[in-house]
C-alpha cells in the first residue's frame, strides 16, 4: 500500500457523503433528531399501524427504489419488548414470504442469506459463521484492520487537522472487507461506486479473484466462499454456485463497508463532544468498549429493519393481516425507559444489557465482532498517536443525521 494517500479523498466525499446523492435517497435529507418522537410513540402504544418514517413525519424519501411492497399493510414497533419479541419469533415474523432462489440469475444482497428463513438461512450462514467469532477478531485486526488504520493516521499526522468521518471512519471498513477479499486497494472504492449503483457489477471485479483462489486457496474471505460445501438435507455436500458466491459477496461488501464507518462516526462525535470522557478513555483505553456499546445504544446507524408477517396476528394490541410488513424501530426499542435508566444520556457506566443495534435472533449481525474491532482499534489509535484531540471550534461541528441510515455530519478536528 502507498503510504500517503491511501484513497483518491474527494471520491472517497462523494461516495460516503450522507447527503449526497445515493444516501439522501435513503433518507438522508432527514436532519432532526427523531428521539423525541419515537418516545411520544411509544408512551401512546408499542406498534402502530404505518412505516417508521412516515409516523416520525419525514415525507422525503427514505428508501432507495420507493417504498417496497408499497400494496401491502405496513406496521412499526417501537417498544424494547414489542421489537425484541418479533426479533424471536421469526416463524411469525419472517425476512422472506417464499424461500429464495439464488440461482434466480441476479446477482443482490437481498439475493443472499440476509432474506433466508429456517433452515435454508442456517445452511448458508453455517458456511461464514467461522469466520466471524470472537476469536477470529484478531486475525481480522492484524490482517487487514491494523494495517489500514495505521496509514490513515500517517496519511494526516502532519497536518495537525484532518476531518475523520470520511477520511477515516468511511476507509477503515471499506479498505477492511475489500482486503478480506483480495480486492485491491486501487479497487476499493470502485466497490463502494458499484454498491450505490448496480451491484450486479461486482462480477467484473470478483470474477478474476473467484477463478484465482478456486486455482490456489489463500487465506481469505473469497477463499472461504470457494471452498464452503453447502450440507444439504439428504447429508449431501455441494459447493457453492458463481451465482451463490456472488450475492453472499455483494451482501458481505455492503454490509461490511456501509455501516460500521457511520458507527464509528457516532462514537467520535460522542467523544469529542465530551472532552472529559474523551480524556477518560484516553488515560484507560479499557473503556472504549463500554463506550463503543453505548453509543449502539444511543444512535445504533441502521434504526429500522423489517420483517413479513407470515399468518393474521394480534400483536400488542394491533390487528397484522398475513402478508404484512412489520418494521422493527431498533433505534426507539434502544432507548425504551422500561429497559434504560435515562435513556437519552448517553452513559458509559449504565449496567450492561444487550441492546438490539446489531439486531437480535437467528440474523443477528454476523459481522459485529469485526464491527467492533474496526472502532476499537481505529478510536484507540487516533487516541495514542493524536495529542489534545479536539473538535476545531471554526469549523461546524458534527451533527447526527439521516433516516433509515444515520451518521454524522463532518467531524473536523485539531491535534497536536
Ligand atoms: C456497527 C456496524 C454494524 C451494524 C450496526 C450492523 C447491524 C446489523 C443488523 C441490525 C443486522 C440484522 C438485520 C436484520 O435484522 O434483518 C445485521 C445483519 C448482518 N450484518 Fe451487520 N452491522 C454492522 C457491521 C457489519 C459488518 C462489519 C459486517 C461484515 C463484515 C456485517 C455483516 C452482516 C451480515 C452478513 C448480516 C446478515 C446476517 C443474517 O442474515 O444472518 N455487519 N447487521
Amino acid at each position: 500500500m502507498s503510504t500517503k494517500y491511501l484513497l483518491d479523498r474527494d471520491r472517497v466525499r462523494e461516495l460516503f457523503d450522507l447527503r449526497g446523492s445515493y444516501m439522501a435517497k435513503m433518507g438522508g435529507g432527514y436532519e432532526d433528531d427523531p428521539n423525541p418522537v419515537w418516545h411520544e410513540l411509544r408512551e401512546q402504544a408499542p406498534v402502530h399501524a404505518g412505516t417508521v418514517h412516515e409516523l416520525t413525519g419525514y415525507s422525503g424519501p427514505a428508501f432507495f427504489q420507493g417504498l417496497p411492497h408499497p400494496d401491502r399493510p405496513h406496521f412499526s414497533a417501537f417498544s424494547y419488548e414489542a421489537c425484541a419479541a418479533a426479533y424471536r419469533t421469526p416463524e411469525l415474523f419472517a425476512s422472506s414470504l417464499t424461500p429464495v432462489d439464488v440461482n434466480n440469475g441476479k446477482v443482490a444482497a437481498l439475493n443472499s442469506m440476509l432474506s433466508m428463513d429456517g433452515e435454508q438461512h442456517r445452511r448458508f450462514r453455517a458456511l461464514v459463521q467461522p469466520s466471524f467469532i470472537p476469536k477470529k477478531a484478531q486475525w481480522w485486526i492484524l490482517n487487514w484492520i491494523e494495517e489500514s488504520v495505521g496509514l490513515l493516521i500517517d496519511s494526516f499526522i502532519d497536518d495537525g487537522h484532518a476531518e475523520l468521518n470520511v477520511d477515516f471512519c468511511a476507509a477503515i471498513p471499506v479498505l477492511t472487507i475489500t482486503s478480506s477479499f483480495g480486492i485491491s486497494v486501487e479497487q476499493a472504492l470502485d466497490v463502494r461506486a458499484v454498491m450505490n449503483r448496480r451491484p450486479e457489477e461486482i462480477v467484473q471485479i470478483l470474477e478474476p479473484i473467484v477463478a484465482a483462489r478456486r486455482e490456489s486457496p489463500g487465506d481469505d474471505l473469497i477463499s472461504v466462499l470457494v471452498n464452503a460445501e453447502l450440507a444439504n438435507p439428504d447429508g449431501s455436500k455441494q459447493r457453492l454456485t458463481d451465482a451463490e458466491i456472488y450475492s453472499f459477496s455483494v451482501l458481505l461488501l455492503m454490509a461490511g463497508s456501509g455501516t460500521t464507518w457511520k458507527q464509528m462516526g457516532i462514537v467520535l462525535t460522542a467523544l469529542l463532544q465530551r472532552p472529559a470522557l474523551l480524556e477518560q478513555v484516553r488515560e484507560n483505553p479499557d473503556l472504549l468498549r463500554p463506550t463503543i456499546e453505548e453509543s449502539l445504544r444511543w444512535a445504533p446507524t441502521d434504526p429500522m429493519f423489517s420483517r413479513f408477517v407470515t399468518q393474521d396476528v394480534d400483536y400488542h394490541g394491533v390487528h397484522m393481516p398475513a402478508g404484512s410488513v412489520l418494521h422493527i424501530c431498533i433505534g426507539a426499542a434502544n432507548r425504551d425507559p422500561e429497559r434504560w435508566e435515562n435513556p437519552d444520556q448517553f452513559d458509559i457506566d449504565r449496567p450492561l444489557q444487550p441492546s438490539l443495534a446489531f439486531g437480535g435472533g437467528v440474523h443477528t449481525c454476523l459481522g459485529m465482532h469485526v464491527a467492533k474491532a474496526e472502532m476499537r482499534t481505529g478510536i484507540a489509535a487516533l487516541l495514542e498517536r493524536l495529542p489534545n484531540l479536539r473538535l476545531d471550534p471554526d469549523l461546524e461541528p458534527p451533527r447526527l443525521i439521516g433516516m433509515y441510515e444515520r451518521g454524522a455530519t463532518e467531524i473536523p478536528v485539531l491535534f497536536g
